[in-house]
């Protein structure tokens, strides 16, 4: 049976964009059975709905609390079925529930090389500290914010004149590339969490995770 994605947004949606554009070239060989997001007017809906795919729309805002925001979603993506559940800027902390009804099966996209700048402004703290490269990271989540374990990194240089935004188109092109290329492990049926850690091809991955990096 076909790998089943549920895909989380809250914002622009370029990464399940790319995720999209890399299932209809024949490079990932998963189906997206269900968009979730926590905004009805974030782009990401509007990309997934021109794409037919369903979307729900569940707004942390009409939950009591965190708990049954999450217990609402479950309910969604458990309905659809997802091998894997695939974060793509979605800006909500998960419970640790959450985390656990979905352990291993949840990845996450982080736009550092983890483990620096966990949490938010990540390419301000990146231009602030004059660091000579930033990247991107995928993960396994688990309770400790942005700190799973890793899949894999990919960085680019920072240049002298680099702004905010100049840096995260950068790095948002290596995202473009990396999280497709890790669902397909997925999919494949090569990448899993185990009681060792991440493992690719049955052999463990460095804490690191794995680097690839834009091709010169
Ligand atoms: C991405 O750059 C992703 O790394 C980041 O949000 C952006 C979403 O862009 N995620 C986080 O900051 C998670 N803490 P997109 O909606 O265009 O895919």
């Amino acid at each position: 049976m076909t790998h089943r994605l549920a895909v989380l947004i809250s914002g622009a949606g370029t990464n399940l964009q790319a995720i999209l554009d890399h299932i209809t070239a024949g490079e990932l060989p998963a189906t997206v059975s269900l968009v979730v997001s926590n905004r009805a007017a974030a782009n990401g809906v509007a990309v997934a709905r021109q794409a037919g795919l369903p979307v729900a729309v569940i707004d942390h805002r009409e939950y009591p609390d965190r708990a049954a925001f999450d217990a609402a979603m479950i309910e969604r993506i458990d309905a659809h079925g997802a091998d894997t559940v695939a974060l793509a800027g979605f800006m909500r902390i998960l419970s640790p529930g959450f985390v656990r009804h979905y352990q291993g099966r949840l990845i996450n996209i982080h736009p550092s090389l983890l483990p620096l700048y966990p949490g938010l402004n990540t390419h301000a703290r990146a231009l602030e500290a004059g660091d000579a490269e930033h990247g991107c990271s995928l993960h396994f989540v688990t309770d400790q914010l942005d700190g799973g374990p890793l899949i894999a990194r990919a960085s680019v240089p920072v240049l002298t004149n680099d702004s905010v935004e100049t840096l995260s188109k950068r790095v948002q092109q290596q995202e473009h590339r990396l999280y497709p290329r890790v669902l397909r492990w997925r999919a494949e049926g090569r990448l899993q969490l185990t009681d060792q850690g991440v493992e690719l091809d049955g052999e463990p991955l460095p804490a690191t995770g794995m680097q690839i990096d834009a091709p010169a």
